[in-house]
């Protein structure tokens, strides 16, 4: 079973080990995660089984640009930028990838957003996949590619409330 927990509540040695493949997400969780959540840049939550660090995502709010919104969207809203949730990271530990780890992570992480978006604005949830093997498992979800990069992905705060029913 898959516990999710606040980097705030987790040991830092138990990091260590964690590997998912690239290596710049393995070193924000052991060198950055916890004084970024302290800060308030970035809120991480772990995911374990059985005392093993098996994955991690990261939240905070962005904006985007007007003119970024996708086509479809953008009727009848503000003509400046608006509010979103950035997934910033999310990874699992490479012999556990395939296993339906990071399916839970992001169920997790759009329930935190819903939950927020009862106090906060947020009119969609973004995330810039690392390549196009990350692209095509957002893509499973229902996210689209918004602004100028094929990599920056959107999914409307709506479809995330349907994703979860
Ligand atoms: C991308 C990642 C988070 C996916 O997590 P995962 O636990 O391996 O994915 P899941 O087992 O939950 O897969 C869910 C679905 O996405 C698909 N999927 C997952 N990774 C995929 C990939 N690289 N290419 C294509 N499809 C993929 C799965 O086939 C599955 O589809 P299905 O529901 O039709 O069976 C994980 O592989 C990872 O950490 N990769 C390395 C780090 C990384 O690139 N992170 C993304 C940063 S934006």
């Amino acid at each position: 079973m898959v516990i999710v927990k606040s980097i705030e509540d987790v040991k830092s040695n138990i990091f260590n080990e964690f590997s998912c493949g690239n290596i710049e997400l393995d070193t924000y969780l052991k060198e950055f995660a916890r004084q970024n959540h302290k800060k308030g840049i970035g809120k991480s939550f772990v995911a374990f089984s059985e005392n093993r660090v098996i994955g991690y995502y990261t939240l905070s709010m962005a904006c985007i640009e007007f003119t970024e919104i996708p086509e479809g969207y953008n009727r009848g809203i503000p003509k400046y930028p608006a509010p979103v949730a950035k997934i910033g990271r999310l990874a699992v530990q490479a012999e556990f990838q395939g296993k339906k780890i990071g399916t839970a992570l992001l169920i997790d992480a759009l329930k935190r957003i819903v939950e927020a978006s009862k106090s906060v604005g947020v009119f969609a949830v973004i995330v810039d996949a690392k390549n196009d093997s990350a692209k095509r498992f957002y893509d499973g979800f229902g996210f689209i590619p918004y602004g100028k990069d094929e990599l920056s992905l959107y999914l409307p705060i709506n479809t995330v409330t349907k994703l979860l029913k």
